[in-house]
């Protein structure tokens, strides 16, 4: 999956809604840890300030085969 707030709605928490509720249903099954497998676009400034926010930390990069970094 990817968090995705349609465009009109974005920037008002409801991101940050979706993954709390996301991370709480995770832990409700159990799970004690989560890795966004697939990153994020390095200038995707949102996203990335909305994962560190939730706790989330870099664990490496990768470049997707037409080179963006992610
Ligand atoms: C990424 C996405 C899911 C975030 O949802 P959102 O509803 O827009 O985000 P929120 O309003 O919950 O804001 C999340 C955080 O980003 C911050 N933020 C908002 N706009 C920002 C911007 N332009 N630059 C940097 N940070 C920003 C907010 O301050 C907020 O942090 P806070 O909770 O500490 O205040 C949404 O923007 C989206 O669907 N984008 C397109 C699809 C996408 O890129 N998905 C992620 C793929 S990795």
């Amino acid at each position: 999956m990817a968090p995705s707030v349609a465009d009109a709605y974005q920037g008002q928490g409801l991101g940050r809604l979706l993954m709390e509720r996301t991370i709480e249903l995770a832990r409700r099954l159990g799970r004690r840890r989560m890795l966004l497998l697939g990153g994020a676009q390095a200038d995707n400034a949102r996203a990335i300030a909305l994962y560190r926010r939730l706790g989330f930390t870099a664990a490496g990069r990768f470049e997707q085969p037409r080179g963006a970094p992610n």
